[in-house]
């Protein structure tokens, strides 16, 4: 029996995919808090509501520990891709440059309005124009990622965009690209949401995270499925300049697919349930985080499997090769032990003087 996605793939390459695709799992659930959270923030400020319910409570909250996760938990995967595809990924870094390095700037407006967001959340006027903005700069950022990406797969339009000095990769799929991010998105930071009420974040009452989290199935519910009617679409680059050859893919990231597709069933089923139940029972969250897990799974090994068959497997399994001479697996454990306990250190105080 053949193994699954990436430990079917030759040593090294296999293991520093693996830690590739754990690291940025890590990194899409938080990110998908801050994109889903900034918006929903955002919308209900921009419709004239000041109070502030559960949801808006609990966002704005924790959206600013939410952000410098996400930018955190960006690094580990950030050096990955480095050493998977070097060529590709420094080559479109490079060709937008100061558009790249505009993110780092704006991370850091953003970062700072969340916590006006947090000290000001009342100023109706003030908080919908910081809400907005920090939305539009995340955005932004999810945009240049999208970017980046697309542009460091289609090698043949480097060279025009070198000549031309553009600042930005001018395919229309790149929106849709984004929307589709948005539309997953969502469903996931409304989950994340449900489970912290559940727990009485931010003081959360049982029948107030009740109440809000019946409001949220039905968006929720309407955004997964949005995002697994484009998946499979938006993975392969149908609709962009440059689509992924289907001979060479040869419905590789069908059964990841299938998976995700499993996963979206699963999160429906942890929604549906919560509704006719006074709080998120035991199942609920099982389901629905399970669920989650194993759309992310599988999307994210899809998106793997077609960067994959664009490129040519044979030259970067060589340089992989030689990188992995470089001895720097003792160092990287010895420091990945040491980050993890010293994580769940931390993990096991705040719960202490929680209780
Ligand atoms: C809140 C801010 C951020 C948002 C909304 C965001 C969003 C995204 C999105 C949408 C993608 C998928 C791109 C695609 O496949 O089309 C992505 C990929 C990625 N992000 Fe982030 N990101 C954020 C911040 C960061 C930061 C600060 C880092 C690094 C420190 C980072 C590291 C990565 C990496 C390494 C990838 C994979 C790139 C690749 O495989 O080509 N992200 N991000």
């Amino acid at each position: 029996m053949s193994m699954p996605f990436p430990f079917d793939l030759a040593w090294p390459t296999s293991g520093y995919l693996a830690l590739y695709l754990v690291t940025l799992l890590m990194h899409a659930l938080f990110m998908s808090y801050v994109l889903g959270g900034a918006l929903a923030v955002a919308f209900v400020r921009l419709h004239g509501v000041r109070e502030n319910g559960p949801v808006t409570r609990t966002f704005i909250d924790w959206l600013p520990f939410a952000l410098s996760a996400a930018i955190t938990a960006g690094v580990a995967p950030l050096l990955f891709v480095q050493i998977l595809f070097q060529r590709e990924f420094y080559t479109a870094n490079l060709l937008s440059f100061h558009r790249w390095m505009a993110i780092l700037p704006v991370l850091i407006g953003a970062f700072y309005l969340l916590y006006l967001l947090k000290a000001r959340p009342h100023a109706r006027r003030l908080s919908a124009a910081v809400a907005s903005a920090v939305a539009l700069s995340v955005i932004f950022v999810a945009w240049s990622w999208i970017e980046n990406h697309m542009l460091s797969l289609d090698s043949s339009a480097w060279v025009k965009q070198y000549e031309s000095g553009a600042l930005a990769y001018r395919d229309p799929a790149v929106f849709l690209r984004l929307a589709f991010w948005l539309a997953l998105a969502l469903p996931t930071a409304f989950w994340l949401l449900a489970l912290q009420l559940r727990f009485g974040a931010s003081g959360a009452k049982p029948e107030e995270a009740h109440f809000a989290t019946r409001r949220l199935a039905p968006v929720a519910l309407g955004f997964l499925l949005v995002a697994a009617a484009l998946a499979p679409f938006v993975l392969r680059g149908t609709w962009s300049l440059s689509p992924v050859d289907e001979t060479r893919l040869a419905g590789a990231d069908v059964p990841y697919l299938v998976l995700a597709a499993v996963g979206v069933l699963l999160t429906l089923g942890g929604w549906l349930s919560s509704q006719h139940l006074p709080r998120l029972s035991g199942l609920c969250v099982v389901l629905g985080s399970l669920g989650l897990a194993l759309t992310w799974w599988g999307v994210l090994c899809a998106r793997e499997l077609v960067r994959l068959a664009r490129l040519d497997l044979d030259t970067l399994t060589q340089r992989h090769t030689e990188l992995a001479t470089s001895s720097g697996l003792v160092v990287f454990l010895v420091f990945a032990v040491l980050a993890l306990a010293v994580i769940a250190w931390i993990f096991d105080r705040v719960a202490r003087s929680l209780r």
